[in-house]
């Protein structure tokens, strides 16, 4: 799809409302993971060297349309400032005379967040009145915010069919690696899909089987494959009422060519606890009181196989509780894998969702990954083949 970029834009003195997504995690008030900051970080420079006057806006967390205080993006100020090397304003209200008049003092350069544009019920209701109140205070209008691209939202839609819009830096990094993964990818292209849930992924599930070559089912929702299949899963996580749904979507990966990769063996343990007893068994092998909790060796070792023999990679959920080692030496050892195929140049390999980034930084290896999205939900939606809104509203005329 084609869309506006800032390349070639006469910037000076350009008031650009830009929505960028600062929804990070915040331990005691303060910024805890600064990935997302970082993100808007081109986008806001190139702003900044091109005269513009840089106006910032973004949402944390769900107030409802509500002004809750302990949701402010105050504590966004100061990491931000610091990361960019320059001051950043602060107004505490993102339309009306508190931000005009932030807008109003801005000289060129200069840098403004508004407060958590969710503190208006505008913004989830994609409001155009609210969407004008905003527009007020800007010239062009930039979406950096590829993970909150899912929601039709005042700032992610209405407002780029109000101003002359422009996809920043990071959604064009994004929209390009995803092409690269599920586009136009070089093929064969594998999937690695994980996580607990099958039901969360049903939608994702039967659309990669129509898209990719092999993909491999990890983590919780492989149990739920694997006792549709007719094999014992124990005391582990299962959503059993959905073994028909698994089984269709077996099906349908046969009747579209798409190799699925169950595992073969499994690692059980007892207790779901850091360091419990764990032992390797074959699927179908496991005590009543074992839950399944990471993949086997030989299933991991044939995904490193699967994967020296594909071009590109595209990976959402860990394939077991990697946040609990001993579970976790599957998720690490196949990401190890995609990370060194990836440095020598081998493999595409592009992650996303919030568990798999936690995973792969777990493991060290997301800088050698060839791309790993900041988005969740988005990320998901794209890989179901959805059109994202706030994606479509940048779309050239
Ligand atoms: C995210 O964190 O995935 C985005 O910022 C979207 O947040 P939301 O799920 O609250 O819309």
């Amino acid at each position: 799809m084609a869309f506006r970029t800032l390349d070639g834009v006469n910037l000076q003195g350009q008031r650009a409302l830009v929505r960028v997504d600062f929804n990070v995690p915040m331990e005691d008030g303060q910024v805890s993971d600064d990935t997302r900051l970082r993100a808007a970080l081109p986008t806001i420079e190139k702003l900044r060297q091109g005269g513009a006057r840089t106006i910032l806006l973004a949402h944390f967390d769900r107030p409802k349309g509500k002004v809750v205080p302990e949701m402010s993006l105050k504590p966004v100020v100061e990491p931000l400032s610091r990361l960019l090397g320059a001051p950043v304003a602060f107004a505490g209200n993102c339309v009306g005379a508190e931000a005009n008049d932030a807008v109003h003092v801005m000289k060129d350069g200069d840098v403004l967040l508004l407060e958590n544009v969710r503190f208006h019920a505008g913004e989830e209701k994609n409001d155009k009145d609210f969407a004008m109140a905003l527009a007020v205070n800007g010239d062009i209008f930039v979406n950096d915010a590829f993970s909150a691209a899912h929601r039709a939202h005042a700032t992610t839609e209405c407002l780029a069919h109000l101003l002359p819009a422009y996809a920043g830096e990071q959604m064009r990094l994004e929209l390009s690696a995803l092409d690269r993964a599920l586009g136009q990818p070089e093929r064969p292209v594998i999937g690695i899909v994980g996580g607990s849930k099958v039901s969360t992924k049903l939608d994702l599930l039967k659309h990669l089987v129509t898209k990719l070559d092999k993909l491999a089912i990890g983590g919780g929702m492989a149990n739920t494959f694997l006792f549709a299949q007719g094999h014992d899963v124990g005391a582990s996580y299962c959503e059993k009422e959905l073994a028909e749904t698994a089984r269709e979507i077996i099906r349908l990966a046969g009747q579209n060519n798409c190799k699925l990769f169950l595992p073969l063996d499994i690692v059980v343990a007892e207790k779901l606890a850091p360091g419990a007893p764990a032992r390797v068994r074959p699927v179908g092998s496991i005590d009543e009181h074992e839950r399944i909790l990471d993949a086997g060796p030989e299933t991991v070792e044939r995904l490193c196989r699967a994967m020296d023999n594909s071009r590109t990679l595209v990976w959402n959920g860990p394939l077991g509780v990697f946040e609990m080692p001993p579970f976790d030496k599957g998720t690490v050892a196949a990401a190890h894998h995609a990370a060194e195929l990836a440095k020598a140049g081998k493999l595409v390999a592009v992650a996303g969702g919030g568990d798999t980034v936690a995973a792969l930084n777990a493991a060290g290896v997301t800088d050698d990954f060839t791309f790993v999205s900041t988005a969740g939900g988005a990320f998901l939606e794209w890989m179901e083949g959805k059109t994202l809104p706030g994606v479509a509203a940048l779309a050239r005329q």
